[in-house]
């Protein structure tokens, strides 16, 4: 299987064994193996696309430990997401059988652990070896690259997912062409929970909000980043649509995906809903509920895409 997926990032070249790892028969270049996790980074780059990619890195090590507690198993932050992801999965692979599914960014592996219902096999990608590590012991194939360099040949997956990831990726636009790339024709990309800019942009101008950021800064965040010893630089760098930006634009990420190739792209702002059949302000739980309000009161707007503080996309190649 690791054949018939993965290829050289510098050069696309065949992979073969070779002692500690793989080696890439075309240019040579080798890549280590260790707890059976091959590192595929490949150091180098410019601009603030590269300086997020080693902010993450740096981010991640130290917060790897307490991702599942504090983030991922944290119900408040997403009470819908693994029925919404569920029913968006499910309506793509019942087109499919032997799927190959891609997690990029997977983290610990939660969105794997939904995609094995519905794929064959699952590989995930992560940045950071921490992370890495513990998909591992969840008991996922992972191996270690960045979003904007896959190890991955050409037309070889039927569907990619970067579930919270865009906004670590301060130009998501090469990370596009990677993932168009890596797709079969007809194949699917998702993407999900991200900060969508015009609810954000809104929000801030409200001080409930802005005072309400300081209580939970104080009484969780603050003492999070002392505790791991994360540097609030790194942190802000590394969240960089959440800190360096007020959100994505989703105007600006069809139009990357489209340069990309991408086909059909349905770009849905949501507020956690269960599903996309049911997205309104009525399907989405009490938390986003008040979130919703308070940027419709600040912005005399309750046009719910407006208001809405997350977008997902489905695109196809
Ligand atoms: C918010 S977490 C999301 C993890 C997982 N998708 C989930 O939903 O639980 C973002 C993940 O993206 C990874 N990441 C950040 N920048 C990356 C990059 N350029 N390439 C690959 N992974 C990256 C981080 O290491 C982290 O595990
Ligand atoms: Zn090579």
């Amino acid at each position: 299987m690791l054949k018939d997926i993965f290829a050289c990032p510098e050069c696309l070249g065949k992979l073969s064994s070779a002692n500690g790892g793989v080696r890439c028969d075309r240019c040579g270049k080798a890549f280590q193996e260790r707890e059976g996790i091959i590192d595929f980074y490949v150091p180098g780059g410019k601009g603030p696309n590269y300086s997020t990619v080693l902010s993450n890195i740096e981010y991640y090590e130290r917060a790897a430990g307490c991702y599942d507690n504090r983030i991922a198993g944290k119900k408040m932050f997403q009470l819908n997401s693994d029925a919404r992801i569920s029913g968006i999965f499910s309506s793509v692979a019942s087109r499919k059988t032997n799927g190959v599914f891609l997690d990029v960014g997977c983290g610990t592996g939660k969105v794997m652990t939904i995609a094995g219902r519905y794929f064959e096999t699952c590989i995930g990608i992560d940045i950071s070896p921490g992370m890495c590590s513990l998909c591992k012991k969840n008991g996922f194939s992972v191996h270690r690259a960045s979003a904007d360099n896959l190890p991955i040949k050409n037309e070889s997956v039927d569907m990619v997912s970067s579930y919270a990831l865009l906004h670590h990726v301060a130009d998501p636009r090469y990370m596009f062409r990677e993932i168009h790339r890596v797709l079969k024709k007809g194949g699917y990309f998702y993407t999900d929970n991200d900060p969508n800019f015009y609810q954000r942009a809104t929000l801030e101008k409200n001080l409930l909000y802005r005072l309400m950021r300081r209580i939970y800064n104080a009484v969780s965040e603050e003492r999070f980043l002392k505790k791991e010893r994360i540097k609030k630089e790194v942190r802000d760098t590394a969240e960089y649509h959440h800190f360096k930006t007020r959100g994505l634009k989703t105007g600006e990420l069809e139009d990357a995906l489209r340069e990309a190739g991408f086909g059909e792209i349905r770009i849905v702002p949501h507020g956690d809903v269960k599903s996309l059949e049911k997205n309104s302000f009525a399907h989405c739980p009490w938390y986003t509920k008040i979130n919703m309000v308070l940027a419709g009161l600040t912005g005399f707007d309750f046009t719910y895409r407006r208001i809405a503080p997350m977008f997902l996309i489905m695109a196809k190649k």
